[in-house]
């Protein structure tokens, strides 16, 4: 496509304003690290990632509730979903702010990471990657999102992460992106209620950021700015 007619095609197709946004507005987020987008996703863009993380490798860790996961015959169709299609969708979740994480330059959805209230009703981050993007050292920059994401958009001080104990891959990453272990509960609950054995990860920055997205108000005022 020469660069007008890409031009022309961007500002005027839902798709190509979704994916040239630049920055947050009351519709949603939006950050860029490399070739990876991070932003608000779509109802198609957020089945992709449901999907992403769907498979028993993953449910082993996350431990989602039977109606959340995406079964095995529809999970090849859902992850191929065209990044910036779908319509406008609402988190499941009222009290966590999720961003798809985007691989541009292949135009798939690569996973999913969110800012939520924790265990301790502070604000946590956690995601995961499809299945083609584990392994690969993409889990830090997934959870250095998660940070931005708390730190420079809404304006929280402090994030933690719980983890699994024996999650080698998860822990290593939020230590990559910056996190540091502290002590916290011994234990932790999953969606469908298992209860694990937790390592606990924490980051602070000194002067947090709010943009002009939509703003995990829920939090105390203690939490913010
Ligand atoms: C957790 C997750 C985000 C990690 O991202 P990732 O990019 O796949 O992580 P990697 O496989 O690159 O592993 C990170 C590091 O841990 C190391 N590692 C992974 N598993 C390990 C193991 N069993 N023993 C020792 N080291 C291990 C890797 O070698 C890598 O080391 P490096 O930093 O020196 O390169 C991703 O694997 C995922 O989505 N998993 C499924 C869902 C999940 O567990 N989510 C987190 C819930 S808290």
């Amino acid at each position: 496509m020469l660069p007008a007619t890409k031009g022309i095609f961007d500002r005027l197709t839902r798709r190509g304003r979704l994916m040239t946004k630049r920055t947050c507005d009351r519709q949603g987020h939006v950050l860029r690290t490399g070739r990876y987008l991070f932003r608000t996703p779509t109802a198609w863009e957020y089945a992709a990632a449901a999907a992403g993380g769907s498979d028993p490798a993953a449910q082993r860790w996350l431990g989602w509730q039977p109606d959340s996961i995406v079964a095995e015959p529809m999970r090849a169709d859902a992850l191929r979903v065209v990044p910036g299609t779908g319509p406008h969708w609402a988190s499941p979740d009222p009290q966590s702010v999720d961003l798809v994480m985007i691989d541009v330059e292949a135009g798939r959805c690569a996973g999913l990471v969110s800012v939520h209230t924790g265990e301790d009703g502070g604000p946590e981050t956690g995601g995961y990657l499809a299945p083609d993007y584990r392994g690969r050292g993409c889990g830090r920059v997934l959870f250095a999102a998660g940070l931005a994401l708390a730190h420079e958009h809404l304006g929280l001080a402090r994030v933690r992460a719980g983890v699994e104990v024996g999650n080698i891959a998860s822990a290593r990453s939020l230590q990559a992106a910056g996190l540091v272990r502290v002590a916290g509960p011994p234990t932790y609950r999953l969606p469908d209620g298992r209860i694990i054995e937790a390592w606990w990860f924490q980051h602070d920055v000194p002067r947090p950021a709010q943009c002009g997205g939509p703003q995990a108000n829920w939090f105390p005022a203690s939490s913010v700015l």
